[in-house]
């Protein structure tokens, strides 16, 4: 328990039926997608797509947050509503990216460190100002044989730096979501991602700890445990269901209230049909488990706008559809027929 409210903000955010829609991707991210469909990636266009997604009608039945990035919070509805403000009135929660991303850990290294840490507690409070009650800090870990990558060194550094960001944040009343993601990028197979993820928790919550950190008051986003995308092994979904289970069971303690999965590059179908999965699970779980999926959700309404307002709405559509499966997905109630409908 902690005094600041901090606990009831994690659980709203992780509670089934709902999740987290992560629309943070950083301007050089969005730049990608918005190629893959041909469109500008002008300060506009930005702003267009963002409002198209938070004004999707009964979004807020599975939605409880949505992460923001800096530009975003700054930006308004064509109505001249802040996006914060637009937000709060839905009842969704605003959420922020605070990590400045991530550069190579020594000159010649293949391996990758996630700053931002300087200046954070000053970001933080103009942050909470603009209407963000919780935050988000992703470090990626790579799996690569060839390069004996990741190495402890990268691992540590990562997950110490997660830490001192989750005290940071809390200590200026909000939430921090921990993400410290093993890719999906590789040809390694699901047990080599179940070795290193375990690894990775292992330092987090040992450093989280170091820190001080209440972890009443945290959201954990970690990968599920997969094979790389050039595996020619994929598991099954069961598989990958239990494993994933498996590995956070060993490392997350019982205090931290939810675990929102982190999408990583799977298929939209997939990555509703593995949260189902874990959620039909018999096992007794102290964590809700739900999603804060960026292109999971959203690629089908990137897909569908192509930039033209004329597509706003089978955009919309697209996300609404997405949103409301993933949310059965958290309470173990999808099934595949659903896509259909
Ligand atoms: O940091 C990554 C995003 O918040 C989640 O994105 O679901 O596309 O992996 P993703």
């Amino acid at each position: 328990m902690n005094d600041n409210n901090l606990d009831k903000i994690a659980v709203t955010l992780s509670k089934p039926p709902k999740g987290i829609l992560a629309a943070d991707e950083s301007t050089n991210t969005i730049t990608k997608r918005f190629d893959s469909i041909n469109v500008d990636s002008s300060f506009e266009n930005r702003r267009r797509y963002r409002e198209l997604l938070f004004k999707t009608h009964d979004l807020n039945k599975f939605i409880s947050g949505i992460i923001l990035y800096d530009e975003t919070i700054r930006q308004s509805t064509s109505e001249g509503m802040p996006f914060s403000e637009f937000l709060k009135d839905l009842g969704i929660l605003v959420g922020i990216k605070v990590d400045t991303g991530a550069l190579p850990l020594t000159s010649n290294s293949h391996e990758k460190i996630t700053e931002g840490l300087d200046g954070l507690a000053k970001r933080i409070e103009e942050y909470k100002n603009l209407g963000a009650v919780f935050t988000k800090w992703r470090a990626i870990i790579d799996i690569d044989d060839k390069n004996s990558i990741p190495s402890d060194y990268a691992i540590d550094l990562n997950c110490f730096n997660l830490a001192r960001y989750a005290k940071v944040v809390q200590d200026h009343g909000l939430v921090p979501i921990v993400e410290p993601e093993v890719l999906m990028e590789g040809n390694h197979n699901i047990q080599k991602c179940y070795n290193i993820t375990s690894k990775t928790l292992k330092s987090l919550f040992n450093y989280l700890k170091f820190h001080d950190v209440d972890l009443s008051g945290i959201l954990l986003k970690p990968n599920m445990v997969i094979a790389g995308k050039g595996c020619s092994e994929q598991a099954s979904i069961e598989e990958v269901a239990s494993q994933t289970i498996k590995c956070l069971k060993e490392s997350v303690p019982d205090q931290v209230p939810g675990i929102v999965f982190l999408s990583g590059g799977q298929s939209n179908e997939l990555a509703t049909q593995h949260l189902n999965q874990m959620n039909k699970s018999s096992e007794t779980l102290s964590w809700n488990l739900s999603f804060s999926y960026g292109r999971a959700l959203q690629q089908p309404a990137l897909t569908s706008w192509q930039g033209e307002s004329e597509n706003i709405k089978i955009s919309q559509d697209a996300l609404f559809k997405r949103s409301n499966l993933n949310s059965s997905a958290t309470l173990g109630k999808y099934s595949i027929d659903l896509e259909n409908i």
